[in-house]
């Protein structure tokens, strides 16, 4: 069991409200890790922490046994730590193919261009991004969307755009926020094909999500957040019994097709 991401004593605040509040967890290499909770529990947050788009007020972020606490996003990402984001963040007249070749380049079309004028050995290169770019979207099952400006495909479709730019990379640690959010329930289940298929390759994932069907059919463990701190952990059977979690996140009672009482956002689903 080797560790791929540990947090020790974690802290955001912002002003006076404490976002993350001392989050302890470990996430096993090879695993996809679940991060539930009610809205405003500092899902999000925790995920900036990682990815390095907000500093931390307190604690620990170690990668590999590394400790990346004060590393820029730019070098996390380049030491194999990718995202997608709640919101989506696609150009939305570039096409898909050209999304994803985004992951392996820099952020901006403009290099995309710049590499298009360069020597014969970059050009070379510029096609193995190509291919890359392309066998990616094909692991999402839109190979024949490749070429379509990414904003006129349906969102379903534009969330695994944006899942294929983040794993392009083959990162080490990927993390999803939110990814099933506006998906239906036949493009729920092909993002949970896909997660099984991304963790079967080896790669290790850290899962934002409140749809409790794809939580359940993908994660090996989960922690739960609820005010900022770490209410629980475990495997998904031991989550869904913890009687904690039901009164704070998943509700008693609950019956498929329902957000549950009381439960600020658990999806629930009947079986598929
Ligand atoms: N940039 C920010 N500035 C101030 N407050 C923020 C900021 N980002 C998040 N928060 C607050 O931190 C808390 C946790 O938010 P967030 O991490 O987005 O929760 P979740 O993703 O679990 O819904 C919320 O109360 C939210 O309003
Ligand atoms: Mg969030």
């Amino acid at each position: 069991m080797t560790e791929r991401l540990g947090i020790a004593g974690l802290s955001r605040r912002f002003g006076g409200l404490v976002a993350v509040d001392a989050v302890d967890m470990e996430i096993v290499a090879g695993t996809v890790h679940g991060l539930i909770g009610p809205n405003g529990a500092g899902k999000t947050t925790l995920l900036n922490l990682v990815s390095g788009h907000l500093p931390a007020s307190a604690g620990r972020i170690r990668l590999d046994g590394a400790d990346i606490t004060r590393w820029p996003a730019e070098r996390r990402a380049a030491g194999g730590v990718c995202r997608t984001f709640q919101n989506l963040k696609l150009f939305r007249d570039m096409s898909a193919l050209e999304n994803v070749m985004i992951g392996l380049h820099g952020q901006t079309r403009c290099e995309i261009w710049q590499a298009l004028l360069r020597t014969p050995a970059q050009r070379a290169e510029e096609r193995a991004i190509v291919e890359r770019a392309r066998g990616a979207l094909d692991a999402v099952g839109l190979a024949n969307s490749l070429d379509l400006a990414a904003g006129t495909l349906p969102y379903g479709l534009q969330r695994l755009i944006e899942i294929a730019r983040a794993c392009v990379a083959r990162p080490k640690l990927l993390l999803l926020d939110e990814p099933a959010a506006g998906l239906n329930g036949p493009e729920r289940r092909r993002l949970v094909g896909l997660i099984r298929t991304l963790r079967a390759d080896g790669m290790t994932i850290m899962l934002v999500e409140h749809h409790m069907d794809v939580v359940m059919a993908t994660c090996d463990r989960i922690t739960v957040l609820n005010y900022g701190k770490k209410l629980a952990d475990g495997t998904p059977a031991e989550i869904r019994q913890h009687p904690e979690v039901i009164r704070a996140y998943l509700g008693a009672g609950v019956r498929p097709g329902s957000t549950p009482p009381g439960a600020p956002r658990a999806v629930v689903h009947a079986p598929a």
